[in-house]
């Protein structure tokens, strides 16, 4: 795949999970950007995808019919308080990273968390991962907080930056976020534009 090739995004199916298995395991496997140490399975991803996908947006790109990177968010704290604040997560397949996979998926997974009424989109990075560094400051998250000594991986201590990204400043009684199946693939959505 050439940096010019066109890569599609479309809303996550059940039928991925073994895909976006392949894809993060690799990550857990041979890198610190992810706590885990043990792999996951393609159930576990379909409980999430189940569980999650309704609410927040969870986009896989595809490149010639292979899913080669996954965006998704979740709620940042269960707490209903925090139901506004989304946390941000994604994962370019191995060998395809620094083709803008990453930032296509990010543009349009951001698009639609601002479009369905979040307003605060988190990430946590491991520190350092300069692509992931990079990804988020091209895209106005500010680091807020770092987590010194946050976990143990590979041999050493890690630090964990907090990310934030406001994506709304609509003040007063925020109204429910929407569904992810009432916005559109543009980014609009029912409640708003109805
Ligand atoms: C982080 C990640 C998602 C970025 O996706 P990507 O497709 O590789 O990145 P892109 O090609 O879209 O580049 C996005 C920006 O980051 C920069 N960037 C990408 N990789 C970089 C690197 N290794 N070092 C420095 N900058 C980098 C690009 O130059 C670009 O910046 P620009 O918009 O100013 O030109 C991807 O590299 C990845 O999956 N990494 C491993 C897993 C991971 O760390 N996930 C994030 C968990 S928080």
């Amino acid at each position: 795949m050439s940096s010019t090739d066109l890569v599609g995004v479309r809303f996550v199916e059940l039928a991925d999970a073994a895909a976006i298995a392949y894809i993060v395991n690799h990550y857990i496997a041979e890198s610190t950007a992810n706590f885990r140490t043990e792999p996951q399975t393609a159930a576990e991803w379909e409980q999430d995808i189940a569980q999650y996908a309704g609410r927040y947006p969870w986009l896989v790109a595809e490149y010639e019919g292979e899913a080669v990177g996954v965006a998704y968010a979740k709620p940042w704290n269960a707490r209903q308080a925090y139901d506004w604040t989304a946390e941000a997560t994604v994962y370019v397949a191995d060998g395809q990273r620094g083709r803008r996979v990453g930032s296509t998926l990010y543009r349009d997974l951001l698009k639609r968390l601002e479009a369905q009424g979040f307003r605060s989109v988190m990430a946590q990075v491991t520190s350092p991962n300069p692509g992931s560094e990079a990804l988020h400051a091209a895209f106005g998250f500010e680091l807020v907080g770092t987590i010194k000594d946050a976990g143990y991986k590979h041999g050493e201590w890690r630090d964990v930056g907090i990310w934030q990204k406001t994506l709304t400043d609509l003040a007063g009684p925020p109204a429910p976020t929407a569904s992810t199946a009432s916005c559109s693939v543009r980014g609009g959505c029912e409640h708003l534009t109805g």
